[in-house]
């Protein structure tokens, strides 16, 4: 069935989302402060825009809360009396906790937490999503909505802070090695645009052999490190220079960054 889904906060991220699910046929609600910027929104099929959040929510099966955290509660309060009776509340706020969201809302009413990654603007985002009790059941739903724009993980909310850090962050940690692989690259005799080419393409080409053969990435590495050979060479100095330990020691030190940031907010 075709739903209605409002987007409170058309953004980055809203956009983002409401590309992905545009082309499945849904209909679209935009809502932000300025709309003037979503003119080449207004005339799509199937899409209205308005700065009117209450509108915008009172016909729809699914609101997406896609606004900075600081705004949720304020617009929670606005939005809720207006809500459908079965409605989903998705919110992306970095940090927003199911226990915000049922302070305003309710615990009868379904609510979920969405953490998506910037490669959500060309679809190929890591998606994970948490749930309250009442909203269990229908946890496949907002997976299906976020299945259009990449891949989808279902999580314990106490989860959320590390997958934060994994999904989130993590685009930044893969984008400096890919950097470090092009400084190399330069380092070899390619032009940088050349080395950049390279390295991007073979980060890409890494996570596809994963993806479809579902094997473990030593696996791989065992299929191109030939014994003596120049790849275990190269391997063994990487790890010697803490290759691994670092980046698990920067994962941790991010972990122990957003825990001290939530305790002090
Ligand atoms: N970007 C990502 O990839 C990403 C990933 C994970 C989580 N998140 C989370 O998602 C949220 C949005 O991020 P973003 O990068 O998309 O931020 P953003 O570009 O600043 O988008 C927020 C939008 O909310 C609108 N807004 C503000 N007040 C509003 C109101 N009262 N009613 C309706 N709309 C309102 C703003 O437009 P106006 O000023 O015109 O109203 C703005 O366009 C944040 O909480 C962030 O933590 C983002």
């Amino acid at each position: 069935m075709k739903s209605t889904i409002a987007i409170i906060g058309a953004g980055n991220l809203g956009l983002s989302i409401a590309s992905g699910l545009h082309q499945t046929g849904h209909s679209l609600v935009l809502t932000r402060r300025k709309t003037a910027s979503l003119s080449s929104w207004s005339t799509r099929e199937n899409v209205e825009v308005t700065s009117d959040n209450i509108q915008a929510v009172t016909k729809a099966d699914v609101v997406i809360i896609a606004v900075q955290p600081s705004q949720c509660d304020r617009i929670l309060r606005q939005i809720k009396q207006s809500l459908q009776k079965n409605c989903l509340v998705v919110c992306t706020a970095a940090g927003y906790q199911i226990e915000q969201l049922e302070a305003v809302l309710g615990s009868n009413t379904a609510v979920y937490r969405a953490m998506p990654n910037t490669a959500i603007s060309v679809q190929a985002s890591m998606t994970l999503i948490a749930s309250n009790e009442t909203g269990v059941s229908r946890l496949s739903e907002v997976e299906e909505l976020f299945a259009h724009v990449g891949e989808t993980l279902a999580i314990e909310e106490s989860q959320m802070q590390a997958a934060t850090v994994l999904c989130a962050s993590g685009i930044a940690f893969w984008l400096r090695l890919i950097r470090a692989n092009t400084q190399g690259g330069v380092q070899l005799g390619f032009e940088s645009e050349v080395a950049l080419k390279i390295a991007t393409q073979t980060a890409y080409g890494a996570a596809r052999l994963l993806i479809e053969s579902g094997n473990h990435p030593e696996a791989e590495i065992d299929r191109v490190t030939t014994p003596s050979g120049c790849t275990i060479t190269g391997l063994n100095v990487m790890e010697h220079s803490g290759m691994s330990s670092a980046f698990i020691q920067g994962l941790t030190a991010s972990f122990d960054k957003i825990n001290e940031i939530k305790s002090t907010t």
